[in-house]
């Protein structure tokens, strides 16, 4: 039999699908509609309301926003019934990751969070981080920041067995990354460009389907803790680096505790012990399939939750009343 403790931690994997499908059931409603900010306050309430149905005692420490700019789900908030015994547990939240995506019935956009024992996840704040993503089977040490893009390319090119223009890299679709892109195809690489939503580009790497072999490029550092967590549970390599483009920024960076502005992160220095991540699919994706009305009254959800302790990776399949 396992502790008290232990068997809370497995029903919570399960609980954690039903906060994400909450938020991807209230953001789909506003799938295709053009309005980002409806459908981001949509799945931010219904998060928040499932999240303070269930018995923990969580803070939000990747959120919406810090209290002055997000009403609901900031950092610092505090979300669970946090009953006496209720487990203390920090949480990394997207509520809707791809705000964009979803209002032009875009591909791959999410509904994700994850959650860790107090002070596990970073603290990360509300910048960009340059991020470098290899799937599980690798050599550790094979991807490396501090290298340029040609020299991670070899290095990846020379652990699977193929030629550098035989590597495939998933990137934002950003001016800030012409550079980048300009010495990919100078290698001859295949790049997916994503007109949004790096959590699932990360993702994406641990799935050979997708044939994607690396992502690169600077995200959301939030999406980066997010991404991180996943990977923990998955297996995979991932360095980041945080990205100030001010003062302003670098003071934001302070308050929250970083103090080696040019720090590379690891995976474990991002999501350390034992982690649980979800995620619902609100549009159709390379992970997971979105929310879908069927005519008989109902809609269908696809979520993945895994933890980093087990390993295990569980896709679950929702059916939902309509109304
Ligand atoms: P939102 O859901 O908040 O719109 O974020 C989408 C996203 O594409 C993230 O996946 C990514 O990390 C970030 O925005 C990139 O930021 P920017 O759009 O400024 O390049």
């Amino acid at each position: 039999m396992p502790e008290a403790s232990q068997l809370l931690d497995r029903i919570l994997v399960l609980e954690m699908v039903r906060v994400t499908e909450a938020a991807a059931i209230a953001a789909s409603k506003l799938i295709g509609r053009g309005d980002e900010k409806a459908a981001d306050a949509a799945a931010v309430e219904a998060m928040r309301e499932a999240f303070n149905e269930l018995a923990i005692d969580g803070t939000v420490v990747i959120g919406e926003g810090e209290r002055d700019e997000a009403p609901m789900l900031y950092i610092g908030e505090k979300v669970g019934r946090a009953a006496d015994g209720d487990p203390k547990v920090d949480i990394a939240l997207d509520p809707l990751e791809g705000t964009t995506i979803t209002a032009k019935a875009g591909a791959d956009a999410l509904a994700v969070l994850a959650i860790a024992e107090q002070g596990n996840l970073l603290n990360a704040p509300d910048v960009y981080m340059e991020k470098l993503a290899i799937g599980p089977g690798y050599p550790e040490g094979t991807i490396d920041l501090t290298r340029s893009p040609t020299e991670n390319i070899e290095a990846i090119a020379k652990a699977k067995g193929v030629a550098p223009r035989d590597i495939i890299a998933c990137v934002l679709d950003r001016p800030r990354h012409a550079a980048l892109i300009a010495e990919l195809r100078g290698l001859g690489c295949g790049i997916k460009l994503i007109p949004d939503g790096d959590v699932a580009g990360v993702i994406a790497t641990t799935d050979e389907d997708t044939t994607i072999d690396v992502y690169m490029g600077q995200g959301g550092a939030p999406e980066g803790v997010l991404a991180a967590a996943a990977l923990r549970c998955v297996g995979g390599q991932f360095n980041g680096r945080l990205v100030f483009r001010n003062d302003d920024e670098k003071a934001r960076a302070a308050k929250w505790g970083v103090e080696d502005l040019d720090r590379i992160y690891t995976l474990e220095e991002l999501a350390k012990g034992d982690v649980i991540f979800a995620a619902t699919g609100v549009t159709d994706g390379s992970m997971l399939d979105g929310v879908k009305y069927l005519r008989k009254g109902c809609m269908t959800t696809e979520s993945v939750a895994m933890r980093a302790s087990s390993g295990t990776v569980r896709w679950v399949r929702g059916e939902h009343r309509c109304g």
